[in-house]
């Protein structure tokens, strides 16, 4: 009796672990931007989530519709506060209102479980010139305070920071401590997150390494252990990551906050855009990543599980490229939500395919081309630079999956961004009569011109079927 008993225990104890093994890595979310020219629908999204185990999403923004497609589904949700937003936060009356409208008006019975405020988007990073350094903190309070005073004590606030908020004097992470001139006001926010129960949120970037510095040696960027090693105190790092995240970690330990628990915010690798952003180098730190975080052995200062939010979802082909080309392309999908690359998110089985996201509409199968036998052909490099700079040419570059058209295949490349970014609507593929719509795919070996989806941002300009039944109606009662 006993015994089948101890055994019925057994079997649900295995039936638990395997459905939890199914249904996704509990330290595993993802990053969820926003900013395409056509962003796939949020309930596609949240469908591949859903179908992927993805079970923990970071926002930056608090979007409705994207909540309003996470609700009822369980997903733990961080939303954010972008920094363009964090000066009015000083004003506790604001505070209050974001929350109102941003967090209460989500949490009803059945509604999205939103588990932290993002209270901006690594706003003390050295290149902003301290433009948020005064308002940060003010915010973060006034956030806090405003969730307390409606309820919602439980969610946590944090701010997401740039490993740039801490260096290193030598390259051992032991040396590790707060950037001078913002260690003050880390040490505030580092006391603040401590006394909230809040963990402290940073983006860590293996790939910036390799891209800033030509001499970075390369494997050090990825996790298996090939190549170069620091010894540290007895500690021995043979990635970057760790001896980042380890700094991290010494930077806390130092200034009495040494127990502080920390999220990493983003991690993740950009497959187009630059030499060493290509899908065989995204897939090779990606497997080593999620071995990683499935083995629960963290670092060599911290033990134990690591949680980290993978950047990210899909590509956005209208972010800033001022970091560089590949900033467009960090997707785990592409832009339509289909899977790149294997990858196993329980870290096990690296052949494993991502589950692409059902039911997406794209726009018709039509591109636009260079018209080589336009008559003037004068003003090409003008309409090329224009296209380009209002739509998305970061595959073009060198390195890039594009680099390799002829000089016709770039102008036409240039044409049908455009075109594809702009609703695929027939202006958009003029250029003085230099730029003409094919049915012929202009995709070469290795280099996709795109078709757009039918993205939700556009579905409410599309008059409703019952309003073109009724003029169609109304059209024959006129001709009879
Ligand atoms: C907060 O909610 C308001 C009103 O619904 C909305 O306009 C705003 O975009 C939301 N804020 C963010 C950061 O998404
Ligand atoms: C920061 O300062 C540098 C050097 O003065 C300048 O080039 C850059 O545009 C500034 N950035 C911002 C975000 O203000
Ligand atoms: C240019 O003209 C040739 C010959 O008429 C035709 O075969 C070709 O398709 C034309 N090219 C384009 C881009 O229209
Ligand atoms: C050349 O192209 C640009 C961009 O399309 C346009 O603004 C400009 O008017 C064109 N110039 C001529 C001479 O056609
Ligand atoms: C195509 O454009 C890219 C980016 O501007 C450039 O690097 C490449 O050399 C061009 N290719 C040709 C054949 O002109
Ligand atoms: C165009 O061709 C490329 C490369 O073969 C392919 O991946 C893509 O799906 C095609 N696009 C359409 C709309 O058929």
């Amino acid at each position: 009796m006993a015994r089948a008993t101890v055994q019925w225990l057994w079997t649900l104890f295995i039936v638990v672990a395997m459905g939890n093994g199914a249904n996704g890595n509990n330290n595993i979310g993802v990053n969820w931007g926003n900013m395409a020219s056509q962003p796939l629908p949020p309930p596609n999204v949240v469908g591949m989530l859903k179908d992927n185990g993805l079970n923990k999403v970071k926002l930056f923004d608090a979007d409705s519709s994207t909540l309003n497609a996470l609700a009822g589904t369980g997903i733990e949700v961080m939303v954010a506060i972008p920094n363009d937003m964090l000066s009015r936060m000083n004003t506790y009356r604001h505070a209050k209102d974001w929350v109102k409208k941003n967090v209460t008006k989500h949490l009803y019975n059945g509604g999205v479980n939103i588990r932290y405020v993002a209270v901006g988007n690594e706003p003390l990073l050295a290149s902003y010139n301290d433009s948020f350094k005064q308002i940060t903190l003010p915010a973060l309070q006034n956030i806090a305070k405003a969730l307390e005073g409606a309820g919602h004590g439980d969610i946590k606030v944090s701010v997401p920071l740039n490993a740039d908020v801490y260096e290193s004097s030598s390259t051992v992470p032991s040396s590790g401590d707060f950037r001078g001139d913002v260690k003050d006001l880390m040490l505030d926010i580092v006391a603040f997150l401590k006394e909230k129960g809040s963990p402290f949120i940073v983006n860590i970037y293996p790939f910036l390494s390799l891209y800033q510095n030509p001499n970075f040696p390369e494997d050090f960027a990825f996790f298996d252990g090939n190549g170069k090693s620091i010894t540290d105190n007895s500690r021995t790092y043979n990635n970057v990551f760790d001896a980042n995240f380890d700094t991290l970690v010494w930077a806390l330990k130092k200034n009495g906050y040494g127990d502080l628990k920390i999220v990493i915010g983003e991690i993740g690798w950009p497959t187009d855009g630059h030499i060493k952003a290509n899908n065989k180098y995204a897939k090779k730190f990606y497997d080593g990543l999620l071995k990683k975080l499935a083995a629960n052995k963290g670092t060599p200062m911290r033990s134990g599980p690591l949680e980290a939010y993978l950047f990210g979802l899909l590509d956005e082909n209208t972010k800033s490229i001022d970091p560089g080309d590949f900033e467009r392309h960090w997707g785990i999908f592409r832009y339509d939500g289909q899977p790149k690359f294997p990858m196993d998110l329980n870290g096990k089985d690296n052949t494993k395919k991502l589950i692409g996201a059902k039911g997406v509409q794209y726009m018709e199968s039509k591109w636009c081309i260079f018209n080589t036998n336009a008559t003037n052909q004068d003003n090409i490099s003008a309409s090329v630079d224009y296209a380009c700079s209002m739509s998305d040419c970061t595959s073009l570059g060198y390195g890039s999956s594009c680099n390799d058209l002829d000089v016709n295949g770039n102008i036409s490349y240039a044409y049908n961004m455009y075109f594809q970014m702009n609703e695929q609507s027939v202006e958009a593929c003029d250029f003085d009569g230099l730029a003409t719509i094919t049915s012929n795919n202009a995709s070469q070996p290795g280099c996709l011109f795109p078709i757009e989806v039918v993205s939700s941002a556009i579905k409410h300009n599309i008059v409703p079927t019952h309003v073109v039944l009724l003029s169609f109606m109304l059209m024959l009662l006129v001709l009879l």
